[in-house]
């Protein structure tokens, strides 16, 4: 079991996994906002997990480089891209469908 104690300001999301060893192997984990920043990088970690992580898109050519940029570092990872824009209802639907 791991105590707050041992968790840190500036704990990495790879040493949480390290830690935790959460048992997402059959899991599918949709990832908001994943070709940058904090999307990028929960995508990232969570794709480590051997969840498999659906990558949403507005524009496929930066999904495909989030897709490549993951599997730099988690070789094996679970991607599937998917285009939704949460500013549209109708594709919020189509999405989830
Ligand atoms: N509480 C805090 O301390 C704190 C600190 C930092 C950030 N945040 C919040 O965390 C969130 C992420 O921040 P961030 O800096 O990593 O990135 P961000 O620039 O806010 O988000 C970038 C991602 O969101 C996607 N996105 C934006 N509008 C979208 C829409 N209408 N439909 C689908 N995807 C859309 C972008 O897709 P495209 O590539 O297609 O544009 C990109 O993948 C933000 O809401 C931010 O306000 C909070």
């Amino acid at each position: 079991m791991v105590s707050n104690a041992q968790i840190e300001w500036n704990t990495s999301g790879d040493e949480l996994v390290e830690m935790l060893k959460p048992d997402l192997a059959e899991k599918v984990i949709i990832v908001t906002g994943p070709n940058s920043g904090i999307g990028l990088e929960t995508a990232r970690i969570l794709a480590g997990t051997g969840a498999k992580i659906i990558i949403p898109y507005r524009t496929l050519e930066k999904a495909h480089r989030a897709i490549e940029h993951i599997k730099q570092t988690v070789p094996r990872a679970d991607l599937i891209a998917m285009q939704l824009d949460l500013s549209d209802t109708v594709s919020i639907r189509s999405f989830a469908k």
